[in-house]
């Protein structure tokens, strides 16, 4: 079983960048199930219908968020009847939609999961105890779980990964926008990478005009952060796991930008 999952897709770079990657990522490595980051789709913050519906016709089954699942107002009105788009699943109670999604593969389920660290981001519920209750949920369908960990702490990251050794298939992060470099198989099984990276702007400053950040940086004035514009950069992971086990076999880094040509 092969899963494809591409980074952040930020704004409309990022979302030309998959239309026109898409297509030659699953001609060249045939994913059985892709799974597509949209939390900062809609000009970096939210999604709109609009949106999740091109996604989908592109060919990603599964599209998950993160802190800025509800930056689009009219999100409240399609995600409850989306069950393909998910959130973050350790959002409190009363929040809508849902941070689990069993989809379907060749008569086998895949269970992907949405979580959210809370080191240096909003204080909501425990993303460890959270991911326990949905897996004993899952385990009982699937074997084959996929987890999407959107955090900002790399030590966040590195005790989801460990904490869900064997538990799961995959463990990959998301939010921080560089693709790091310590992708790997942990001992029991489990794929890990701390950041999978964004799509969009190559030349921005996580997907952000630099010369606003770099102000922001210089003299802490409140700053109005649009989309950078340019060259574009797609980010993805391609994990193999074992049918039956479902532990995880490779994880492979893909990297598309002015510095990393794609070879179809
Ligand atoms: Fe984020």
């Amino acid at each position: 079983m092969k899963i494809l999952f591409v980074g952040d897709i930020v704004g409309s770079p990022g979302r030309t960048m998959l239309k026109e990657y898409l297509p030659k990522l699953k001609g060249k490595y045939n994913p059985h199930l892709t799974i597509v980051n949209g939390e900062n789709a809609a000009h970096g913050k939210g999604i709109t219908a609009k949106i999740f519906q091109s996604f989908t016709e592109q060919g990603a089954q599964v599209v998950t968020l993160g802190n800025h699942s509800w930056d689009k107002k009219e999100i409240f009105e399609f995600i409850d009847e989306t069950p393909n788009l998910i959130r973050p699943a350790n959002f409190p109670e009363g929040n809508p939609g849902k941070g689990i999604f069993f989809a379907k593969v060749f008569g086998k389920e895949i269970a992907v999961i949405n979580l959210q660290g809370r080191t240096f981001l909003h204080a909501i519920d425990c993303p460890f105890r959270a991911a326990e209750n949905l897996i004993e949920q899952a385990r009982k369908r699937t074997n084959i779980i996929f987890v999407d960990f959107h955090a900002e702490a790399t030590s966040e990251k590195q005790a989801m990964g460990w904490y869900l050794d064997g538990k799961v298939t995959a463990v990959v992060g998301t939010h921080t926008h560089v693709q790091t470099a310590d992708n790997r198989i942990l001992p029991k099984g489990t794929a890990y990478i701390s950041d999978v990276g964004m799509t969009g702007p190559y030349d921005g400053i996580l997907g952000v005009e630099k010369e606003a950040v770099i102000k922001r940086f210089l003299t802490n004035l409140p700053v109005r952060f649009e989309v950078a514009e340019g060259r574009t950069v797609l980010s993805a992971v391609l994990v193999e796991a074992d049918d039956k086990s479902g532990k995880a076999v490779k994880i492979d880094r893909i990297l598309i930008n002015d510095d990393h040509i794609f070879f179809e």
